[in-house]
């Protein structure tokens, strides 16, 4: 007789999620950063909590554009959790939060199925309602919070006000529409692990896996795992790869001291307008050798695409056999060589930019070279 399984065994967690509730950053500074995405990235800001509203241990800023939501949180006090985070990693992601049918199921499965607990099934309640959320942890000190809406009305969460937002005046929404995919650094020998951990714990499937050989440039080289839910999660997972010199993701690694989210792709569907406006705006981007584009357009030369505008934005050009992508990747936005955004506009493709790889590592080693680390 097989042992008895209970309805939280047999359903994965991936079964549960709904999408993408938000990514919260932990910085040194909230009210700068969170002044950086709005007036250089078009965010808007939807909430805040702190002092004013209650909270006596950080301030947080709710960011949205198109479907995507950040929260930036910053320390109030020494020995707040954000503190450590931030002596240690400097900024960085420490949320990545999902919409969830029913929080307590979804934890009980991901912790049945072997996921740490970082914070058992608990309630928020405001004139708004319940909200319920629970989290485990996943790489490094990154959590995914399950967030049950359900009986909730109100924004992000209870404690959070929409009165008398900063908001700045430089301009419009740039045209980010939601986030396309986050992607991991993890050390190495690791990749494995966090490959099983998303499949057995949380029911997702690898999509794709590059070698090193596919990904590695004279210096430098990486492996790659991408694991989905199916749907609209997407989690490129990477790891450090021996080269002649330092990998990028090595760089990371021991930077950000430890495993976490290296960059966060936000979907546009107007690639060419919204780098035009961030790049007016003051975001600076990785530069492409103008040597890139004599390849790039042969390799999509069934394409019509506006290439003086491509070239002149650094934006690169990649396809797969479903149609082609655009994509551009930020400089770090942290001062440690860590976290990053791409902007990425889909015809089709349903690849990260894998014919980009090269360009876009020797575009990433003249910057390590820049700051000594390559
Ligand atoms: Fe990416």
């Amino acid at each position: 007789m097989s042992a008895p399984t209970t309805a939280a065994t047999a359903v994965p967690p991936a079964a549960h999620l709904r999408g993408w509730d938000c990514i919260e950053f932990w910085v040194g500074n909230a009210r700068t950063t969170a002044g950086f995405l709005m007036s250089a990235f078009g965010f808007r800001c939807t909430g805040y909590a702190g002092p004013e509203t209650g909270r006596r241990d950080k301030a947080s800023y709710v960011l949205e554009q198109g479907d995507i939501r950040l929260v930036v949180s910053g320390a109030l006090e020494a020995g707040s959790p954000i503190a450590d985070h931030v002596r240690t990693h400097g900024d960085g992601v420490h949320d990545l939060a999902w919409v969830v049918d029913d929080a307590r199921a979804t934890y009980e499965a991901a912790i049945n199925r072997g996921a740490r607990s970082v914070r058992e099934p608990w309630i928020e309640h405001d004139d708004n309602g319940d909200l319920e959320l629970a989290q485990v942890a996943t790489y490094g000190e990154t959590v995914h919070t399950f967030v049950d809406r359900h009986r909730y009305r109100g924004g992000l969460e209870p404690g959070y006000t929409n009165d008398n937002l900063p908001n700045p005046t430089v301009g419009p929404a740039v045209g980010l529409v939601a986030i396309d995919h986050v992607v991991g650094n993890v050390a190495e020998g690791q990749l494995d692990t966090w490959v099983q951990f998303y499949a057995d714990v949380m029911g997702f499937s690898p999509l794709v896996h590059f070698d090193d050989d596919q990904i590695r440039t004279e210096y430098s080289a990486l492996m790659s795992t991408v694991v989905w839910d199916g749907s609209k999660i997407v989690m490129p997972i990477n790891e450090p790869a021996e080269g002649r010199k330092k990998s990028q993701i090595q760089e990371y690694i021991e930077h950000y001291d430890g495993a976490g989210v290296q960059h966060i792709a936000l979907r546009t569907d107007d690639i060419v307008a919204a780098v035009q406006a961030l790049r007016d705006r003051g975001v600076r981007f990785m530069t492409v050798p103008d040597t890139y584009y004599a390849e790039a357009k042969q390799r999509l030369a069934e394409f019509d695409l506006p290439w003086p505008e491509l070239q002149r934005l650094n934006i690169l050009g990649d396809k797969d056999h479903d149609g082609y992508l655009l994509q551009i990747f930020t400089e770090t936005i942290t001062d440690r060589p860590a976290v990053f955004f791409e902007i990425i506009e889909r015809h089709g493709a349903k690849g990260f930019g894998e014919g980009n790889f090269k360009a876009l590592f020797e575009a990433i080693e003249r910057d390590q070279a820049r700051r000594g680390n390559l």
